[in-house]
């Protein structure tokens, strides 16, 4: 078996070519009982290979065939002891890592700016979360990854964490000095595990960061489907043995997956694999390039500001991912949310994300010079629009808020007695739910942490401003939940 078989896509393929007769879920049985406009939109082959776990087709909960040659040949590329398939997104895979390190009341090392799962997964095991300040970026207004010196600190001060977990890199594209941080974690026994969500495709480039296996980590949690070329909710996880048990893994992640595993999405795994592994070089120097001659020529529009090497040499920002736009429009007077609206309604372009100062656009293999050149026009118009409030100022201030005191635990605030105020009133108390911007996903308030007047400013700063701030019970935000207070009777 080599990087260029594909034995889940292959077998797939074989099976669909037999034609069996179908009586099995699902219903729809090739499309045939399905509703006419969607089977036609959707077609045949998508169709005819929307299968399900039986004989032939292995089981993603206990794979002995195709899925586990594939696996291999996945782990294989990724330089990983063991690969398993995702189909519950990297959401799915980062819970699994959590869970498999750590039980009630254990401790695990986190960056405060953690994508949500993480969060979820600290509530589902009981654990209590030892945050690390993530290095925050005055000028762009955005959260990088957290330093060598914060991981020595939090593992002199709680050398029995059962965990480390890193994002790397972050979804700006900025990675960490990742190899250092393995190696004072692995000096305590403490194993890492890396959120890879936005690096899948750093493996496979030497102009890129190094990946989670390169740097020696225990477990990274990849989407392929964010830039690797699989489909939506398809991710991986890597798994070095050592530190942690493989079939400890398997059994958590079989205990989060549905049943009915979707082979649309383990087939692209299958198949995107083998494209990073024979072709990746190759496509992501093309990449590379592109987006590096866009970045150019967006720094030389009046007003905005893409980032680039010169980004590096805190110690925060060991590395970056050149394939990641970060536009400041700050300079323009507007939010990154204003510039991604008008870009949407003027250029017909979607942006991958915006906040209050910034934009990102992705560069990936599915780009081309017609693609970039028609979003180097738009910001040039962009510009010209809003040239004439432009603050010329080299320095914009931005806001970015204190990280909020933890007071109870995550799960304790999750389960406790609580109620609804209003939002303006809740200052002081104990939030009992998550508030967070998506994208990207990262909380502003965990459940278990003392609400501050400025942290409501900056909700109400983003809401203002039109970003989806989401996570509240209420979705208008009038109402916040937070934990009973039991006042004594008069
Ligand atoms: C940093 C980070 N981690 C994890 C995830 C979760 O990935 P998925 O959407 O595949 O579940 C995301 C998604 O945006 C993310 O930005």
């Amino acid at each position: 078996m080599s990087q260029h078989d594909t034995p889940l896509f292959t077998g797939l393929l074989e099976h669909i070519q037999k034609n069996p007769i179908q009586f099995h879920i699902p219903g729809h049985k090739k499309g045939a009982g399905m509703e006419p406009k969607f089977r036609e939109f959707i077609g045949h082959n998508a169709l005819a290979m929307d299968l399900i776990n039986i004989g032939p087709l292995d089981d993603l909960h206990s794979p002995k065939g195709i899925i586990k040659e594939a696996q291999k040949l996945a782990a294989e590329a990724f330089g990983a002891d063991h690969t398993f398939f995702s189909v519950q997104g990297t959401s799915g895979a980062i819970m699994t890592m959590v869970l498999s390190v750590c039980g009630p009341g254990d401790k695990i090392i986190v960056p405060r700016n953690v994508h949500k799962s993480v969060m979820s997964a600290i509530i589902f095991s009981g654990a209590s979360p030892v945050f690390i300040h993530p290095e925050v970026d005055k000028n762009l207004g955005i959260s990088h990854g957290i330093t060598t010196e914060s991981v020595e600190k939090a593992l002199q001060q709680y050398p029995d964490a059962k965990g480390l977990l890193v994002i790397n890199p972050t979804y700006f594209g900025i990675s960490a000095d990742l190899k250092q941080i393995v190696n004072i974690a692995h000096s305590y026994n403490v194993p890492v595990l890396v959120d890879e969500a936005h690096g899948v495709h750093i493996h496979f480039h030497d102009k890129l960061p190094l990946s989670a296996m390169q740097a020696g980590a225990d477990m990274a949690a990849t989407s392929v489907h964010k830039l690797g070329g699989s489909m939506t909710q398809s991710s991986i996880l890597n798994v070095r043995e050592g530190l942690v048990s493989p079939d400890r893994v398997q059994s958590i992640l079989s205990m989060l997956t549905t049943t009915s595993t979707s082979y649309l999405l383990l087939a692209s795994l299958d198949a995107a694999r083998k494209q990073l592994a024979t072709k990746g070089y190759e496509l992501l120097e093309q990449t590379i390039q592109l987006a590096n001659q866009t970045r150019y020529e967006i720094n030389k529009i009046d007003h905005l500001y893409c980032v680039g090497e010169e980004i590096l040499g805190t110690n925060a920002t060991y590395d970056y991912d050149p394939t990641k736009l970060i536009i400041s429009v700050k300079e323009l007077g507007i939010t990154g949310y204003d510039a991604e609206l008008w870009l949407r309604e003027h250029y017909n372009i979607e942006v991958e994300l915006s906040d209050l100062y910034n934009l990102l656009c992705l560069i990936t293999p599915g780009d081309t010079e017609y693609e970039t050149s028609l979003l180097i026009k738009a910001l040039r118009a962009l510009s010209k629009e809003f040239s004439h409030q432009a603050n010329k100022q080299a320095e914009v201030s931005v806001l970015l808020p204190d990280i909020p005191v933890l007071a109870l635990t995550p799960r304790d605030a999750f389960y406790a007695e609580t109620e609804l105020v209003p939002f303006e009133q809740s200052v002081g108390r104990i939030i009992a739910e998550f508030v967070m911007v998506y994208p990207p996903g990262i909380p502003i308030f965990i459940p278990g942490e003392i609400i501050t007047k400025e942290n409501l400013h900056y909700i109400r700063k983003n809401l203002d401003a039109g970003l989806p701030v989401q996570g509240t019970e209420d979705p208008t935000l009038s109402y916040i939940r937070v934990i009973k207070e039991h006042k004594p009777i008069k």
